[in-house]
């Protein structure tokens, strides 16, 4: 406890150095009207996207410390699982906004910067209530939803209902959450609560249950346009090849977890989608985007698609990425950061598909092609 307060207000003496630095650049957010021409965009899952919310919670499940962040322009943590950005920062960047939505308890989510959206992510949750727990004091996603409404009560005491309404409306939605329900819940430990109670198939259907009741209540909130991803490539993560290999390669029952969960996803979108009779919800194949990578990494620059660049034991697999752990001098060559999130490079990969893409990648339509859509209307 004692050694989680104390990470705590280092990471509270980090955030105070992040932000006097950004200061001039805040300032020049105030003056510039066009800081509201971008679309809001709104950020809700795990540690995929999260971008500081756990540095102000007593959690476990952090990247508020050396060497995260080292490749970011400031070279600090800030609470992404990353080396530099991660997939919500890269999409806000191809949306045009003028920085990426700050973390929902970030003290400087104030005033006419919350039209720029909000991310409220937090590292460990899952689809379900007791995914995460060994992590405490993380937002779930429940909890990431009543934030959403209290964010819209903030916007409307700033620019009153109407025009909240329409910014919701036309903003763009984030979803990025459901590994941590098989990673950190059925496959934790050699053998789990869950898995001693459910088969997989039937987990995986009431995980899919319980996510389209999730969906609804977004959609109910008011946003328009939700970008849901897939899971990874789970199984290929070097956190299980250390753990779980099958004979040097991805582990056969956690990709078999995907190869069920993935494609019942999809289907659960598209019968949303006709129910609603539009196209609110867009599903990224994110397992098919990290299989591209993992399978021919050399076709996309990196030498090391096992491997993470941070972490120690077989594959820097094991435990957490630390200032003690070895660290790869190149991240770029390497497709995973740590020993279960992405390099910016790979999530620089994965963006550009999820923008650009076909239809193997993003159904019904890819990123680009929502934006020139909702230009028009
Ligand atoms: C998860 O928690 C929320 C709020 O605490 C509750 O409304 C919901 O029913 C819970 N879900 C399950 C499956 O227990
Ligand atoms: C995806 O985006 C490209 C343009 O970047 C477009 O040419 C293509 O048709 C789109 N594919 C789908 C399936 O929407």
């Amino acid at each position: 406890m004692i050694q989680l307060m104390a990470t705590y207000s280092l990471s509270n003496s980090v955030t105070t150095i992040c932000c006097l630095i950004f200061l001039p650049f805040l300032g020049t957010i105030y003056l510039a009207p066009q800081a509201e021409a971008a679309r809001a965009f709104f950020v809700f899952g795990d540690s995929l996207v999260d971008n500081g919310n756990n540095n102000y919670l007593i959690t476990s499940a952090r990247a508020d410390s050396y060497p995260y962040g080292i490749d970011s322009p400031t070279h600090r943590p800030s609470g992404r699982f990353s080396n530099g950005l991660n997939i919500a920062d890269i999409i806000s960047q191809k949306i045009g906004s003028v920085e990426p939505p700050l973390p929902y308890l970030s003290p400087d989510l104030n005033g006419r910067r919350l039209l720029i959206g909000a991310n409220f992510a937090s590292a460990g949750v899952g689809i379900l209530n007791d995914t995460g727990i060994q992590f405490l004091n993380i937002l779930r996603m429940p909890i990431q939803l009543a934030y959403f409404q209290e964010y819209q009560r903030r916007v409307q005491a700033l620019i009153g209902r109407d025009q909240a309404k329409r910014l919701i409306e036309q903003s763009l939605v984030l979803i990025t959450v459901g590994g941590n329900d098989f990673v950190n819940n059925y496959y934790l430990g050699p053998s789990s609560a869950r898995s001693r109670q459910l088969p997989l198939p039937r987990y995986v259907k009431y995980v899919i249950s319980e996510y389209e009741k999730l969906l609804m209540n977004l959609y109910k909130l008011g946003p328009r346009r939700i970008l849901v991803t897939g899971t990874g490539a789970m199984g290929c993560v070097p956190g299980e090849l250390a753990t779980r290999a099958t004979n040097g390669g991805c582990s056969a029952e956690v990709q078999r977890a995907g190869a069920l969960y993935n494609p019942q996803l999809d289907q659960m979108l598209k019968g949303l989608n006709k129910k609603l009779g539009k196209d609110v919800f867009i599903s990224a194949n994110n397992g098919q985007m990290h299989l591209d990578f993992i399978n021919n990494p050399r076709a996309f620059g990196f030498t090391n698609s096992k491997v993470a660049c941070c972490g120690q034991g077989p594959y820097n697999g094991v435990g957490l990425c630390t200032f003690l752990s070895n660290l790869c001098p190149n991240r770029a060559l390497y497709a995973f950061w740590d020993a279960f999130h992405p390099s910016e490079k790979a999530n620089r990969i994965i963006v550009q598909k999820m923008n650009s893409g076909s239809i193997r990648y993003m159904s019904p339509m890819n990123l680009s092609t929502i934006m020139a859509l909702d230009s028009t209307t």
